[in-house]
């Protein structure tokens, strides 16, 4: 079967630094995979290359066995692809209603009647933070008045609404308490069974890793070392790749 995404030999570099070099791998539809790797690994960028904010120097994209050039985000969200960012990217002088629906708002009458309806996705956004056990002060605020944890709750609630194919997680619970990280996976397990979901996890906490991907890809200074099965991969082996420590002693390639 076509995988659901084709990374191909892609590489990218800031001015001297390369960050990705040649690397390959795919993910299947319903798959989960953890991007694995210790800071500046590279992982960002290849969430950046994937979400249509940068274009690789070398190599190519392939979404659904065709390939695709992703130039600007909403390219990568009409190719089924939805991020959450690391750096989160809501607009900080819209409110909670305005950052979820962002681009995509409601309106209501028709024609040249059309308003936004301001109610209707007033009503969404409380429910859809409910559900990830989320309390916002107060839906008109600007969400600059936000929290860490309720700005990135938020930007994961606006990654799950659409009818992504992939969603890219980078970090996704790194400012959130455990109750809230806690309904961050089990929302992304739900998600896989109900939508068969494809998933792009970058996590530092291996716990996560396990609970929610069924492989990893581990990059190392920009390198990709090692695509492994977790349930046959211990989590010492998984550190020992991310550091370049692992086949060392044995002299097993990495
Ligand atoms: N916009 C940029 N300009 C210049 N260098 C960059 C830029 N973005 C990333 N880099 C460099 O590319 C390399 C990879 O960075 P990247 O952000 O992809 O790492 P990462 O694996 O996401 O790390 P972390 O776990 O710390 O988030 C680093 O050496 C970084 O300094
Ligand atoms: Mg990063």
């Amino acid at each position: 079967m076509t995988p659901f995404l084709e990374v191909r030999n892609v590489s990218k570099s800031f001015g001297g630094i390369a960050a990705l070099k040649g690397i390959s791998f795919e993910l299947a539809a319903g798959e989960a995979v953890a991007l694995m790797g210790g800071n500046g690994a590279g992982k960002s960028t290849l969430v950046s290359l994937l979400s249509g904010l940068l274009r690789p120097d070398i190599g190519s994209i392939c979404i659904e066995g065709a390939d695709r050039v992703l130039s600007d985000p909403q390219q990568s969200r009409e190719a089924g692809i939805e991020t959450v960012f690391q750096n989160l990217a809501l607009c900080p002088n819209l409110n909670a209603p305005g950052n979820l629906f962002l681009g995509r708002e409601l309106y209501r009458g028709f024609g040249p009647f059309k308003i936004l309806d301001r109610k209707a996705m007033e009503k969404v956004t409380v429910a859809t933070l409910q559900d990830l056990g989320v309390n916002v002060p107060d839906m008109r605020a600007p969400t600059n008045r936000f929290s860490g944890g309720q700005r990135q709750a938020l930007a994961f609630a606006r990654a799950v609404r659409g009818k992504s194919k992939l969603l890219i997680l980078d970090e996704p619970t790194a400012a959130l308490g455990v109750e809230e990280s806690a309904n961050v996976v089990k929302t992304v397990q739900r998600l896989r069974k109900e939508r068969n979901i494809a998933v792009l996890l970058i996590t530092h906490n291996l716990e996560e890793m396990r609970s929610i991907a069924d492989k990893a890809v581990v990059l190392r200074r920009g390198h990709h070392v090692g695509s492994v099965l977790l349930k046959e991969t211990s989590d010492d082996e998984i550190v020992a790749r991310i550091t370049g420590s692992f086949g060392a002693k044995a002299g097993v390639a990495a």
